[in-house]
């Protein structure tokens, strides 16, 4: 499939726009609310193709989950910390590496029984040893490719032991997967991490009932102890910042634009994307700030104006590491050159989002320069149309759709239907927002 972005410079974006329900948030409310008793009510829940992996592999284990539809409450069953059933089949966690990672977590202490977790060509690339060394070190059984880091991954549950671990990478995935196996470790459990990851996973538990403690120097120690009972609750999910990110770089490099972006979540260790654009002089006001269930939400309102050129180094990625790709299109409409180090991260996600976007954004006339761990990029530099790739990326499909903005010329997105991986309503809002 490929789709056809007609000449859209001057084209400005206009109203108000409701980006769908966080991700990250989403998959915790399904996981969580498997493992615990009773009944989960889940509103707001993205209906995307990542949380549906989620869901199709809890059913596959006895949990019964309700229709997943835009604007419906979901209804999890809870089975309780034990009640998985065994799969009868391999469990297919399509493109997400959120719900493969805090699966292999979940399910490497269920005693006596056997899962095999698999995804597709691009998650079946992307490596699980920085969950299954953890794991290991607690005492799980997970075998796989390459040694054990690549899917298909077979799973033998077992009990596992507390321990004190430290992980190399600051990723909430991996904390969230040894949280998730701590819950019926035999012990205490302490992550630390080297910088804090985003926090989801640890409000929600807390909310749910776990009894977890976070502290150290900036939060990056959580320990886990286990034995408390997980009781079901009401989840109200906020839209995903990393969905509005695309619309708050539109609106700031588009000509004419006045855009606001409701009901988005605000979790300080998401908010990332908001220090640079405040560092690049974008115009962009917090409204109506609140709390949701556990997570400060707010309306983002961006009007265009002129931009400067950002730094963002390694401490500052695990705040936005999503968002690069869209801050590269960002930091071609800028004065002076940008610049992002300790970002080899990127490298592992969804595609290795540093080669893909400099050679995407480089079609369009873009001088992106790449390094190991980041790139640079050289603002006030037009872009032109060309024939473009989302590479199978949903971030990079919608970051390209962002650059086609304020190109000079038509341009042709090959494969635009990787959004639907977490913004499936993406093509219709643009349409509607440029109108
Ligand atoms: C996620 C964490 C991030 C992010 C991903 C979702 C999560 O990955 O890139 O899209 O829900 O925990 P890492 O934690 O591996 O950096």
């Amino acid at each position: 499939m490929s789709l056809a972005l007609g000449t859209t410079t001057g084209r400005s974006l206009k109203g108000h726009v409701r980006v769908p329900g966080d991700k990250s948030i989403s998959h915790r409310a399904l996981l969580f609310g498997a493992i615990a008793e009773g009944t989960t009510r889940i509103e707001g829940l993205l209906p995307a193709e990542d949380p549906l992996s989620t869901a199709a592999c809890l059913r596959a284990m006895g949990v019964e989950v309700s229709a997943i539809e835009a604007g419906k409450t979901v209804v999890v069953e809870g089975v309780g910390l034990d009640g998985f059933r065994e799969p009868e089949s391999v469990l297919d966690c399509g493109n997400s590496g959120t719900t493969m990672r805090l699966m292999l977590g979940l399910l490497a202490g269920r005693c006596g029984r056997h899962f095999v977790v698999t995804g597709d060509d691009s998650l079946r690339r992307r490596p699980m040893k920085r969950v299954g060394g953890p794991l290991a070190e607690m005492g799980a059984t997970i075998h796989g490719r390459a040694g054990g880091n690549l899917a298909p991954l077979a799973i033998e549950g077992c009990q596992l032991k507390g321990a004190t671990i430290r992980t190399p990478v600051a990723s909430a995935q991996v904390k969230s997967a040894i949280l998730l196996a701590a819950l019926t470790a035999d012990g205490p459990t302490t992550v630390i991490e080297p910088v804090q990851s985003r926090d989801h996973s640890e409000r929600m538990l807390r909310a749910f009932g776990a009894e977890l403690t976070v502290g150290g120097a900036g939060q990056t120690e959580v320990t886990v102890i286990p034995g408390a009972r997980l009781k079901g609750q009401d989840v109200v999910v906020p839209g995903d910042i990393s969905s509005a990110a695309f619309w708050l770089v539109a609106g700031a490099i588009t000509p004419g634009s006045d855009l606001t972006i409701e009901n988005v979540g605000l979790n300080p260790s998401r908010t990332g994307i908001l220090d640079v654009l405040e560092q690049m002089g974008a115009r962009i006001e917090v409204l109506n700030a609140r709390d949701v269930a556990g997570e400060p939400v707010g309306d983002l309102r961006v009007v265009h104006g002129p931009l400067k050129a950002f730094t963002i180094g390694s401490d500052l990625i695990p705040r936005l590491v999503d968002e690069i790709p869209v801050l590269a299109v960002a930091a071609c409409c800028a004065e002076g050159r940008s610049r992002v180090t300790g970002a080899e991260e990127l490298r592992v996600k969804e595609t290795d989002r540093l080669a893909v976007m400099a050679r995407q954004l480089g079609a369009m006339g873009a001088q992106i320069e790449e390094f190991p761990d980041g790139m640079t990029i050289q603002g006030g530099v037009q872009l032109h149309g060309a024939e473009v790739d989302s590479e199978t990326d949903h971030r990079v499909a919608m970051s390209l759709a962002v650059a086609a903005q304020i190109a000079s010329s038509a341009t042709t997105i090959q494969r635009p239907e990787a959004a639907a991986v977490s913004y499936p309503g993406f093509w219709n809002d643009l349409e509607r927002l440029q109108a």
